[in-house]
């Protein structure tokens, strides 16, 4: 997995310090990031130890436990606990993945828990999607057709078409890949970033859409597609195996083969 450098942050102070429960001897050390903008306080990290036999095998479950049984304070996001939602990313000894997905016992030594590196922070684990919804939309993610349906079935495509979209078809949108790249952290205004250009490439390859022109229009830029310098990040972190830099590729290719 690749391991990104968190924004170096000379405010980050130490925080508060929760021993582990009477009796535990399997405990493990989380030490989690900690920010409420409101408070006017600078961020910091709580350390919490915790009890690993009385703890689910995930990232998540000693969240939860935490919240549930240590400290209702700490805010997180998650729904499904299985890696469909996207809800649960975070940067996790390192790298961006879901809470829900990395066991505790892959991380050696103790587990630090950050919220997706780069992007501004609601409230402790929680990063501010808003930029990223906004441009995932920008991109039009829906079927665009200018010719009307076949009047006694739905578009159809040939199994090879469907296999085209397969795989970016199961991009959760969890942002890890985006927040995991240097190009978006300096650039998340006007680039897209991996994710939305995944997804961007999705309904380019569409057989059934016909807007591809100005999809590629859209996309033609010198930041909106441009910025991706094929760094990698974003495929070494995809907690779903997902590859969108080959996706970046070849949307640049499609660019280059209409104007020849
Ligand atoms: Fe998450 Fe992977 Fe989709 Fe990026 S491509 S948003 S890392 S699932
Ligand atoms: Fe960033 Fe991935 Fe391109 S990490 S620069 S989007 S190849
Ligand atoms: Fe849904 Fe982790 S809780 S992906």
């Amino acid at each position: 997995m690749a391991v990104f450098k968190l924004p170096q942050n000379s405010k980050i102070t130490k925080g508060r310090h929760f021993g582990a429960a009477e009796g535990a001897s399997n405990t493990r050390s989380f030490g989690v990031y900690r920010y409420d903008p409101t408070s006017g306080e600078n961020p910091r990290v709580d350390t919490y130890e915790i009890d690993l036999d009385s703890c689910g095998p995930m990232v998540l479950d000693a969240l939860i436990k935490i919240k549930n049984e240590i400290d209702p304070t700490l805010t997180f996001r998650r729904s499904c606990r299985e890696g469909i939602c996207g809800s649960c990313a975070m940067n996790i000894d390192g790298g961006n993945t879901l809470a829900c997905t990395r066991a505790i016992g892959s991380i050696k030594g103790n587990v630090r828990v950050y919220p997706l590196p780069h992007m501004p922070v609601v409230k402790d684990l929680v990063p501010d999607l808003t930029n990223f919804y906004a441009q995932y939309a920008s991109i039009k993610p829906w079927l665009q057709t200018q010719t009307p349906p076949p009047a006694d079935r739905e578009r159809l495509q040939s199994k090879e078409d469907q296999e085209k979209i397969n795989e970016p078809s199961a991009c959760i949108l969890c942002a890890c890949c985006s927040a995991g790249c240097p190009s978006y952290w300096w650039n998340s205004d006007r680039y897209l970033g991996p994710a939305v250009l995944l997804a961007a490439h999705r309904w380019l390859v569409d057989s059934r859409d016909e807007a591809t022109g100005e999809r590629l229009d859209q996309l033609e830029d010198p930041f909106r597609l441009y910025r991706c310098h094929t760094i990698l990040n974003c495929t070494q972190t995809c907690p779903k195996g997902l590859n969108p830099a080959k996706a970046i590729a070849e949307i640049k290719k499609m660019l280059v083969e209409r104007r020849v």
